[in-house]
């Protein structure tokens, strides 16, 4: 059986799923703190999955879940992602991303748990050096958010030292779209990410959406990212888990697409796939927004297998017909 922790959120939910398309059994641990029981019920629609509601920061709630199953592996999503909040509260990351975490490998530890699959994040690269970024580009964060997860894989690497403890991390890059059948998908409060920001701008009469800066040194000024979609992102976790059974080492790989869209080339690709002019204006910079960050994700293709396969354009239907969706259960539960 393999745990899945924050499995009831985005980027957890779409991994559960294909996990459950393979076979797998699957426990999910989640606090539904930025989750929604509402993915946990449509999970138990395709396959075998328990549900239990605790948090990572009650080393009791976790002693429970691995006293009650027999966990071969940990799928670890759990964790706070919202950038500027981190700045203002470091405490609340530090507290949820790295001592949750660390509650969390210890409990490993006690129940003879040795491999998992961690979601780490480009933000532990903080101002590129250099593009595309490699692993081994230096780990400099500028912002707690970064941090937490920075020490989160300094921490795996040394359990794997001390206890034997294998993780393979993976560093996203920037995640999009959604289940091509639209059961699940994108769903924060507050929504800090591009594409679902300049889709819900359609259903919102008409709101002019803010691209943020029009003059970085990039070919049309706005700010360049890495959209990998989500699906794309949870078949890398079923293949680092693979290749943990396999080969029983610890490891790092990027994950993105390499090829890096404009903000201004997403707004365009969005008005594109609706068939519809959005409003948009253009606001100035904001402050630690690097003008360039895509990754170089060679590694996880050739030692994982890994091939990222959906198009920008697959990403953005799939997100803007979820976000339908969505729009429709927030009125209901209005
Ligand atoms: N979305 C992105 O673009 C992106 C990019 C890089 C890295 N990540 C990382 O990927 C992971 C998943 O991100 P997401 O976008 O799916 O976020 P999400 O908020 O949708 O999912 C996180 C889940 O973890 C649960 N959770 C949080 N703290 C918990 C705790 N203490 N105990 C139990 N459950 C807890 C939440 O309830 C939620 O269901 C996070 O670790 C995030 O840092 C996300």
């Amino acid at each position: 059986m393999i745990l899945i922790t924050g499995g009831a959120g985005y980027i957890g939910g779409h991994t559960a799923i294909n996990f459950l398309n393979a076979g797998y059994d699957l426990v999910i641990f989640d606090s539904l703190e930025t989750g929604h029981i509402e993915t946990i019920e449509t999970l138990k629609q395709i396959g075998n999955v328990s549900f239990i509601k605790g948090d990572l920061r009650h080393p009791d709630d976790l002693e429970k879940l691995f006293s009650e199953y027999k966990i071969d592996a940990v799928i670890h999503f759990a964790a706070f992602s919202l950038v500027g909040e981190s700045v203002f509260n470091p405490a609340k990351y530090y507290r949820n991303n790295t001592y949750g975490t660390i509650n969390l490998l210890d409990a490993m530890i006690e129940h003879d748990v040795k491999k998992i699959v961690f979601s780490s994040t480009c933000a532990t690269y903080g101002e590129p050096e250099y593009t595309p970024i490699d692993e081994k580009h230096p780990q400099n964060p500028i912002n707690p958010y970064g941090a937490s997860k920075l020490m989160v894989e300094k921490i795996m690497a040394d359990y794997d030292a001390a206890y034997g403890l294998k993780s393979i991390k993976l560093r996203y890059f920037n995640v999009a779209g959604c289940d091509e059948k639209i059961r699940i998908g994108e769903w924060h409060n507050p929504e800090t990410h591009l594409i679902p920001n300049i889709l819900k701008s359609t259903f919102t009469g008409g709101q002019t959406f803010k691209i943020f800066g029009n003059d970085y040194n990039t070919p049309d000024g706005t700010c360049i990212r890495d959209y990998v979609n989500v699906e794309d992102l949870a078949e890398a976790h079923r293949l680092a888990l693979e290749y943990l059974n396999r080969e029983n080492k610890s490891d790092v790989f990027n994950l993105g697409t390499e090829q890096g869209d404009s903000v201004k080339n997403i707004f365009d690709t969005c008005e594109k796939v609706l068939g519809t002019e959005i409003p948009v204006e253009i606001a100035p910079r904001r402050a630690g927004d690097p003008a360039k960050l895509y990754a170089d994700a060679t590694k996880a293709q050739t030692v994982l297998g890994w091939k990222p396969e959906r198009s920008i354009e697959q990403s953005i239907k799939t997100a803007y017909d979820w976000e339908c969706n969505l729009q429709k259960i927030i009125k209901d539960t209005d």
